[in-house]
């Protein structure tokens, strides 16, 4: 692909975590709305359950990060989050129909392994008590290296979770220091065999595009990746938005890579791993080939949330709890307040803690779906969404934004093949599935004067 190429189309444009992006969620969408899409989700589907819980802490901020992260508080404070956060899944999981199941708990945050792993099961067992579960069902944490001893790696091993994520980031001491973050504390290989031993699936997560990162400390990175064999690696593209974050400003200072040394390293990490036994997933996910992930890939089929890739068998409707948690209903959106006292507050008071949400049309989940599609397959299939709407293959074209104009200069470009069946990312393409997805969508369109990260 040509420097020009590669120009053209590193523009800042959405992530698609959801459509529509979280940025067109608005505050008209309130609690009300929220319950009456909670109790419609009974009826909708996917029918099975899937909880979010958000907590909030960390000990460190990094400067990169882009979460929804608070410097860990008093232990009043924190007291009073996990009783808020009872009362909230108590509230909307007695709404919930008794028949439906739990496919997925997921905790992310901010950082769940800052809190004890006494009170993280005392969660799961809350919610475990009154719901079913599928069939091994995903029960997943995110966990912050930095300050895990070996005797509570154990205790988080045994808290009931069957798959952890770890954040490496990057395995060189002076990168992390240039983002203000903290190593592991107990050798990587030592952490594997503790939740080895007892069947947990472990994924590694890093980011590429940090100051001091290069193709060939990136490889250093990956040949180590490899020596752990981890289930899964997830390489997150560095987004950089200082408007979000303004501590991302200290890593402009130190130097951020060029956007060419940047697609080497992911061109480095993806050879690497593929070399080493890893197929690629997404835009960013390596798993090895009887990853259940991978086997959805490979059939077209792979699906995605908030919390990252699912299949069709651990997706439902994500119900999100704990502060700026965002629900991810059939035809619904709703994010809490991002503040931790109001949300405690309300939780101890009057349950107000929705402050912005989106209700989606029929032709704008018809578009979500498209999108995701592209997301999470690099492809489209007209008879897939047909299928799934009731619609002839005609409807749906005419439905979805479909600019031809953009989609022909894209497969000129090299990106896509387009074809009666659908529409392909090229190998070449696929780290620019997010501009293929926006050709879809009409509030980009409209709405050019967002701010979003570059793809690369
Ligand atoms: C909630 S954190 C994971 C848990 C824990 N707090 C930690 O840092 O290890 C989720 C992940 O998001 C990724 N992340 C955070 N900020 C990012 C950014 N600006 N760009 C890309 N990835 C980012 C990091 O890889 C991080 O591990
Ligand atoms: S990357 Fe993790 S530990 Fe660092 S600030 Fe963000 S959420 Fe906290």
């Amino acid at each position: 692909m040509t420097t020009e190429i590669i120009e053209k189309y590193n523009i800042p444009v959405p992530r698609y975590t959801s459509y529509p992006p979280a940025n067109f969620f608005t505050e008209s969408f309130n609690q009300a709305d929220y319950i009456q899409a909670v109790d419609d989700s009974n009826t909708n589907q996917p029918q099975h359950i899937s909880i979010y819980i958000h907590i909030p802490f960390c000990k460190h901020l990094c400067h990169y990060c882009g979460c929804n992260s608070y410097p860990m508080m008093k232990q009043e404070v924190v007291d009073n989050y996990l009783l808020a956060l009872k009362q909230e899944l108590k509230f909307i999981l007695n709404r919930l129909h008794k028949s439906r199941k739990v496919s997925q708990i997921h905790y992310g945050g901010g950082s769940p392994s800052a809190l004890p792993a006494a009170r993280l099961k005392e969660l799961n067992d809350f919610i475990l008590a009154r719901f079913n579960t599928i069939e091994n069902p995903e029960i997943a944490i995110e966990c912050h290296p930095g300050y895990i001893t070996r005797e509570q790696w154990i205790e988080i091993a045994e808290a009931g979770f069957n798959r952890i994520s770890i954040g490496i980031q990057d395995l060189h001491q002076d990168v992390l220091d240039a983002v203000h973050r903290k190593s592991s504390i107990v050798p990587l290989t030592e952490i594997f065999t503790i939740l080895r031993e007892r069947n947990i699936a472990i994924n590694l997560d890093f980011i590429y595009g940090l100051p001091l990162q290069t193709p060939e400390r990136f490889e250093e990175n990956m040949k180590q990746v490899l020596a752990l064999q981890p289930d899964r690696v997830v390489t997150f593209s560095y987004a950089h938005v200082p408007w979000v974050n303004p501590n991302m400003k200290k890593l402009e200072e130190i130097g951020l890579p060029e956007q060419e040394t940047k697609k080497t390293i992911f061109e480095t990490i993806s050879n690497i791993l593929t070399q080493g036994g890893y197929e690629p997933i997404g835009i960013d996910h390596f798993v090895k080939a009887d990853d259940e992930l991978y086997l959805a890939y490979k059939d077209k089929k792979l699906h995605r949330n908030f919390q990252g890739y699912c299949t069709k068998r651990t997706t439902g409707q994500v119900y999100a709890f704990g502060v700026s948690a965002i629900s991810q209903l059939a035809d619904a959106y709703a994010q809490n307040t991002k503040s931790i006292e109001e949300y405690i507050e309300h939780m101890q008071s009057d349950f107000d803690i929705v402050r912005k949400g989106y209700k989606l049309s029929i032709d704008q989940q018809i578009v979500r779906d498209a999108i995701m599609m592209l997301m999470c397959n690099e492809c489209l299939i007209w008879s897939d969404l047909a299928q799934t709407f009731n619609l002839s293959i005609d409807d749906i074209r005419c439905k979805l934004f479909y600019a031809e104009a953009i989609l022909n200069e894209m497969a000129a470009d090299g990106l896509i093949t387009l074809t009666d069946e659908g529409i392909h990312a090229t190998e070449e393409g696929r780290i620019f599935t997010r501009n293929i997805a926006a050709a879809f969508d009409p509030l980009w369109k409209d709405n050019g004067e967002q701010r979003y990260s570059k793809p690369i």
